[in-house]
């Protein structure tokens, strides 16, 4: 990943994990201190929590923090030096939810609503959801305009690079997903298609910020309200989805699954990012279920986590499956958690529980 290749102290990442923390979108003195902690811990690589791009219709949780005011370019800058003196490099995750609008999200009958097509999202209640007006090629340009100048805005904030998530069933997913899409032109129908939207971006953020910034590109299989979705079924349909967004300008790709070691496809036991990694040529992160016993789908359930060994990674590691691990809500409850982990201090980790989540710091 040359830079990110060669300055990483290690092959832990953060992963993404968007906190609402952010009043008026602007990451203030706790969101550095809250980073500046993990990479203190060890982390090599930050991803930052979801950001709003810039355009009305991007937000669907409150309290998430943007990239284009005064205020929040600032406030970054300081969240950057925060974690850049502990050697860890850190990258926002540029973010779009498309029909995503959450119950607690206050503007959320204010601003827009886009998306690919105009269907409710499978994850919302009939009663909670919001039917989205299906986006026009205006709105389409629009919107990969605000995703390039995000990036630009990160380049110049001083950020390492940038992920694109194209996950989770958000609006760049939701041009990917079956469900989301029934659009008729270029945008939809075959899975060449639909991943042309993904592919627009992912060239304009390239353009805006020129050769040697890394884009990183995060996916799934699984989304809000599918969590057993399929978004490719085979190695040859995966290969077809990963090939136009190396040629658009991907350097990384973050394979967002919810347990780490599970078999990509049936008849192999190779995971989805040694998939990744074997088909596109390009640097993985693998994530999902790292140290812990429960995953990601299991978050609202009573099922108590325990912390775990390892070993499974690190023979994955060995066999080249992944370059980059990322891990997400055990970072949450111990900000130590890689060095403890590193040292094989497993039974001093404080182990993740969802009501961690009620706290921040
Ligand atoms: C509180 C919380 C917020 C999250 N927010 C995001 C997000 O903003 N963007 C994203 O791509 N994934 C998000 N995720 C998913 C995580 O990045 C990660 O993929 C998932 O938690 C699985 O990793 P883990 O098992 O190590 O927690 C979030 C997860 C949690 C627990």
């Amino acid at each position: 990943m040359s830079k990110i290749n060669c300055a990483l102290k290690n092959y832990w990442v953060m992963a993404p994990m968007t906190r609402s923390q952010c009043p008026g979108g602007v990451p203030h003195k706790g969101v550095a201190e809250y980073y500046s902690k993990r990479a203190q811990g060890g982390v090599g690589l930050i991803i930052t929590e979801g950001v709003s791009i810039n355009h009305p219709s991007s937000q669907g949780y409150p309290d998430v923090p943007n990239i284009h005011t005064p205020e929040a370019l600032l406030g970054w800058k300081n969240v950057i030096k925060a974690v850049h003196k502990h050697g860890t490099l850190i990258i926002p995750q540029l973010w779009h939810v498309g029909s995503v609008k959450s119950p607690t999200y206050p503007d959320r009958l204010l601003k827009p609503t886009l998306a690919p097509s105009s269907i409710a999202h499978p994850s919302l209640s009939a009663e909670k959801a919001i039917l989205p007006k299906e986006m026009s090629e205006l709105d389409i340009s629009n919107i990969i305009e605000a995703y390039a100048s995000a990036a630009l805005a990160a380049k110049n904030c001083g950020f390492d690079g940038i992920e694109i998530h194209g996950a989770h069933g958000y609006l760049i997913d939701q041009f990917f997903w079956t469900r989301t899409n029934k659009r008729k032109d270029k945008y939809g129908g075959s899975l060449k298609n639909r991943v042309r939207f993904a592919t627009e971006v992912v060239a304009a953020c390239r353009t805006a910020v020129g050769n040697g910034f890394k884009i990183v590109f995060r996916f799934s299989q699984w989304k809000l309200g599918g969590y057993d979705e399929k978004l490719v079924h085979t190695p040859e349909e995966l290969e077809a989805f990963l090939t136009p967004l190396c040629n658009a300008g991907v350097d990384v790709f973050h394979v967002s699954t919810r347990r780490y070691y599970d078999p990509g496809f049936s008849g192999s036991p190779l995971t989805l990012a040694g998939w990744v990694k074997k088909i596109s040529k390009k640097p993985v992160i693998i994530v999902g279920s790292i140290g812990l016993s429960t995953d990601f789908s299991e978050l609202n359930s009573n099922k108590k986590s325990t912390s775990m060994g390892i070993e499974t990674l690190e023979k994955l590691y060995l066999e080249g499956q992944f370059d980059l691990a990322a891990v997400g809500r055990a970072l949450i409850s111990d900000p130590q958690w890689v060095e403890k982990t590193e040292s094989k201090r497993i039974n001093e980790i404080k182990t993740f529980q969802t009501q961690d989540l009620k706290t921040y710091l």
